[in-house]
């Protein structure tokens, strides 16, 4: 099939809750995808910061294979032995204690906010110290629970009633944060670079400030790093940025280098919160997705693969900030975002995918989330993409 039937097919049966664009993407090696008609992209969006060794990379698509010729799935009835090692290997590299398996973001946080929820009434026996704080502008999933987390107005439409014990705090305002906590409140939660937001990094005196009223109030500290972690921003957590060490960390996207899984990782007293029965996922912990977490993890925790990631990013960064009509440029390692002049961000995306270039766009930015493995040369071959469209539009 060509591109063109591959769209008609899929729009004619798939229920249209995206505004896809007329690319079908079919193979691909690295940072370059490639399409039905046999046309290459160079690839600066990597499946939404998900593809993070881009594509089919070869150890990866090794493991991932010889795992399901050996067990592809085991219930969570029984134990596994790639589980085990992902678990083990992610606990002590992001030096946490315990993980919850899960398949996607949504989930990660799903299961962040039952575990802050049950750790207070298990604590305070109150059935009204449940409320969660998070930030305007954030962005924590597309359940009921996690839509009602997310701090953007528009989301909180059609799909009524949403679940309740939600408070929203403008980011960086310390003073609207210390307002917002009273006696019902229970946890903090908060993306450390807002993604979907606009690539808006936190500032540190405000993450300080997170961290010292929720020791003040016994509250939990919730990242959701579902965007940002899995060396996103050139550092295994973005929290390492900060120096912090929150209560609850959510990963996905990255995490099984295109695999779906969503985790959720404890420390101390919130790692022993959920006992048999209260919590579960039929497809948490799948062998398959751990096998390829375990290649993304392996690649991480090679000192020489980081520091040339964070060179890279460095690179990327500057050479984003050189193109004209880019403003300013936010965001940390390879999660960037160009804040743009006179031009929309979405007219440079639909412009750069014609002349070859996957982007992503973020509020009015250009979001740029490539592979963690792009090269030197794919970089400048998307920049110079980007240049042409920026320049001549
Ligand atoms: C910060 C953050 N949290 C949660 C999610 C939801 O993840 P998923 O789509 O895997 O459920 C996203 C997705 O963009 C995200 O960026």
């Amino acid at each position: 099939m060509n591109s063109k039937e591959i769209i008609e097919q899929y729009n004619s049966s798939v229920i249209g809750s995206y505004g896809r664009l007329p690319l079908a993407l079919e193979s691909g090696s690295g940072a370059q995808g490639c399409n039905a008609d046999g046309n290459t992209y160079i690839d600066f969006g990597s499946g939404i910061g998900t593809n993070s060794l881009g594509y089919a990379d070869s150890q990866w698509a090794d493991a991932v294979s010889e795992q399901a010729h050996r067990v592809q799935h085991v219930s969570n009835y029984y134990y596994n032995s790639t589980a085990a090692e992902f678990a083990a290997k992610l606990t002590k590299m992001t030096n946490t204690d315990k993980i919850f398996f899960g398949n996607s973001g949504a989930e990660a946080n799903e299961c962040a906010i039952k575990i802050a929820r049950k750790r207070s009434f298990d604590k305070y026996g109150d059935k009204n110290r449940t409320t969660i704080i998070t930030l305007v502008n954030s962005f924590h999933g597309r359940t009921i629970t996690t839509l009602s987390a997310t701090g953007q107005e528009h989301f909180h439409n059609y799909f009524f009633p949403f679940t309740p014990g939600f408070k929203y705090v403008e980011a960086n305002n310390v003073q609207a944060l210390c307002e917002a906590i009273d006696g019902t409140v229970c946890a903090i939660m908060f993306e450390f670079i807002q993604g979907e937001g606009g690539v808006n990094v936190l500032e540190q005196s405000f993450v300080d400030e997170i961290f010292a009223l929720a020791k003040q109030h016994d509250l939990a500290t919730i990242s959701d790093e579902v965007q940002t972690g899995v060396g996103r921003t050139a550092k295994l957590l973005a929290a390492e940025h900060f120096g912090v060490k929150p209560d609850i960390v959510t990963l996905a996207k990255g995490l099984g280098g295109g695999l779906p899984i969503g985790v959720c990782l404890t420390r101390g007293e919130y790692a022993n919160v959920l006992t048999p029965g209260t919590h579960g996922s039929t497809f948490g912990g799948n062998p398959v997705v751990c096998a390829g977490g375990l290649v993304v993890l392996k690649k991480l925790s090679d000192p020489a693969f980081m520091d040339e990631l964070q060179e890279k990013a460095a690179y990327f960064k500057k050479s984003l900030d050189a193109l004209p009509r880019v403003k300013n440029v936010s965001g940390l390692g390879l999660m960037l975002g160009a804040e743009l002049d006179g031009i929309a961000a979405s007219d440079v995306l639909k412009k750069a995918l014609e002349k070859g270039l996957l982007v992503l766009t973020a509020k009015t930015k250009l979001r740029c989330l490539p592979p963690l493995t792009i090269t030197y040369e794919q970089i400048d071959a998307g920049m110079a993409i980007l240049h042409e469209v920026l320049e001549n539009e």
